[in-house]
């Protein structure tokens, strides 16, 4: 996810770009740019770092025009660098363009265009963008916004641009699909961006252009709207409501809200380009090299803190159940320092939503040290872990802001299950039918998410039962006892009400001396091949005068009859029920710390990325 904004009027740009681009920095912030167009020329100024990095790099720069786009980046392809921060130039340095989204095609586009004689200066898909209009323009003599609308149908995959040329220099050339675009009208001018908070402070008077719509905006001039079908569209200004504050959570109160709705799209988009469904097949590019090693290996061993643990620990039961691999799960702070025996064909996998926990990656250089083979799953392009493994498997689940982790969970574990079924079809390890049964249950997920969202007045109604209370217990097992754990985190890292996660028939070896009425238990308790067991659980719980509050498959009466609350989730093959029944248990925590009046995006003592030990 990055964010775009972009000017035209009567105003010296650079200011209202770069006030954009901080109102934005939330939706990337590993490097930045502006172009700005002067005298048919266009001036390009872009580095790695953040907003303020950038505006510091300009400062002996001509940043001057009334005609310019900025960019703050969130890297999807190609490290955060110079290079590969937008805007991007055409060859001929007459066009710049700036771009939010991901370009599925962009490897076939760029052949041909290489073959055309286009020299690439950066790893970036949306590089290809720019020579593909450049292209168009030139071959068929075209005006900027044909030659976009004509790109543009070549393209695949999600966009917001926004277009700039020398040849027409008070002209911002805007396009949309997938990726969010809002216009604001001034006087005799016109802004862009991303979402309303870099456009609030100038104007109220927004259009919110729809995907595969391409808009011309020349100050003096209405807004003009057409299709990539090169259909005219009308669209009528509306009012932006929202406050600035909000606006900078997409309307959310918190960062940590917006990120657990935002999950149907990040799970989609840790998918997009590795899972299709018309061929059945799971590919995941960045460890295409290392799946022969991965099959081969000794054992598996994953490292991890916090979170990314529990995605590690469903993710020994996705390897082991459909590759039959051994797998270790191990704290990275633990196995750092215990004097582990690591082989050299284990294959060690290092999860980590930022990229930069101190522990893991210390984990990663021993386990480099003893020879064995190291993989990486993080959420942050070109971060230090990222850096340090062998290959890797980004999570593409967008910037992380709340401490408390959610979308980057729902991701990993998405991304471990993307792995564990490309190696099963590999290995031939699963009857051919079951993987593309699973396969489909897989990309059904987003939707199946989407629909949990709407329980959230229900689980609010849970919180306020949880609010008052000062323990709380959450059971699960086989592949929900992580979650379990994952609930538990979420609830004491935010709410401060200390939490516990257990293997629900681990119960009876203690835990169950703590069960009276002042106890709430959650029980996660979807269809599984342990079911009838933790139906068990909650009976025992239950004659103890546990409030039980369940995590059920939609329909199911029977564990319904034993609760106090229940929350259903749509039926799914049980390796992916952790997607599921997380999703809840993140509202639940969510709602509960609200309640209790936390800092719930930034909760005290927690840091968002622990790069100390
Ligand atoms: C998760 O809610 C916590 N904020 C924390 O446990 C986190 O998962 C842990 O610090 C690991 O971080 P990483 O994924 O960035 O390595």
């Amino acid at each position: 996810m990055c964010g775009i904004v972009g000017y035209v009027g009567n105003k010296e740009a650079f200011p209202v770009l770069i006030k954009g681009l901080y109102r934005m920095e939330y939706r990337g912030y590993d490097s930045a740019g502006v172009a700005i167009v002067k005298e048919n020329e266009i001036n390009i100024h872009k580095c790695h770092g953040r907003v303020s990095d950038l505006e510091e790099f300009c400062k002996d720069k001509d940043v001057t025009g009334t005609c310019g786009i900025a960019h703050t980046r969130w890297a999807t392809h190609g490290e955060p660098n110079d290079q590969n921060a937008h805007p991007h130039f055409s060859s001929d340095k007459k066009i710049a363009l700036i771009h939010n989204g991901i370009i599925e095609n962009h490897l076939t586009l760029k052949v041909a265009l290489e073959k055309n004689g286009y020299i690439f200066n950066s790893e970036t898909d949306t590089e290809v963008l720019i020579h593909l209009i450049e292209d168009v323009k030139k071959n068929e003599n075209l005006p900027l916004a044909e030659a976009v609308r004509v790109a543009l149908s070549q393209v695949v995959g999600t966009y917001g641009i926004i277009v700039v040329s020398s040849d027409e220099p008070d002209t911002l050339i805007v396009a949309k699909k997938g990726s969010p675009v809002i216009i604001g009208f001034g006087k005799n001018e016109y802004y862009v961006a991303s979402d309303g908070a870099a456009l609030i402070e100038y104007t109220n008077k927004v259009v919110y252009l729809n995907d595969e719509e391409i808009a011309v905006l020349t100050p003096g001039n209405d807004l003009q709207v057409k299709t990539i079908k090169n259909k005219k569209v009308s669209h009528y200004a509306e009012k932006l409501q929202l406050s600035l504050e909000e606006l900078e959570k997409g309307g959310y109160p918190h960062f940590m809200l917006k990120e657990i709705y935002e999950q149907p799209r990040s799970i989609a988009d840790s998918m997009r380009g590795r899972l299709n469904l018309k061929k059945d097949v799971v590919s995941l590019g960045g460890i295409v090299e290392y799946e022969d090693r991965l099959l081969n290996a000794r054992r598996i061993v994953i490292v991890a803190c916090g979170t990314s643990y529990h995605a590690g620990l469903v993710g020994e039961h996705l390897f082991e159940d459909l590759l039959r691999i051994p797998v270790e799960v191990e704290y990275a702070s633990e196995f750092r320092y215990r004097n582990p025996v690591i082989y050299e064909d284990d294959v060690v996998i290092a999860i980590s939503q930022s990229g930069e926990t101190a522990d893991t990656l210390a984990a990663i250089e021993l386990s480099k040290k003893k020879g064995a083979t190291v993989l990486g799953i993080c959420n942050v392009v070109g971060s230090s872990i990222a850096r340090a493994t062998d290959a890797g498997s980004y999570t593409h689940a967008g910037p992380e802001i709340g401490v408390a982790s959610t979308k980057a969970f729902t991701a990993q574990v998405t991304v471990l299950a993307l792995m564990a079924l490309c190696l099963a079809d590999k290995k031939k390890k699963i009857p051919k039918k079951q993987y593309v049964r699973m396969v489909e249950a897989l990309e059904k997920i987003p939707d199946q998410v989407k629909q949990i969202l709407q329980s959230d007045e229900k689980v609010k109604e849970i919180a306020s039962y949880i609010k008052d209370h000062t323990n709380a217990l959450y059971l699960g097992r086989n592949y929900n006892y992580p979650v379990a754990l994952e609930g538990a985190l979420k609830l004491k890292e935010i709410s401060y009400i200390h939490a516990e996660g257990y293997p629900a028939a681990e119960m009876k070896h203690g835990p169950i001396a703590l069960i009276d009425e002042n106890m709430p238990v959650i029980v996660i308790a979807v269809n599984s091949a342990t079911y009838e067991k933790v139906v068990s659980n909650i009976q025992e719980v239950k004659a103890r005068k546990g409030k039980i509050i369940s995590i059920v498959t939609e329909g199911d009466k029977d564990v319904a009859a034993l609760s106090d609350y229940v929350i259903e989730i749509p039926k799914t093959e049980e390796l992916f029920t952790p997607i599921l029944t997380s999703i809840p248990l993140q509202l639940l925590a969510y709602h509960a710390a609200v309640m209790c009046g936390r800092d719930v995006d930034r909760p005290r003592n927690l840091a968002k990325s622990v790069t100390v030990e």
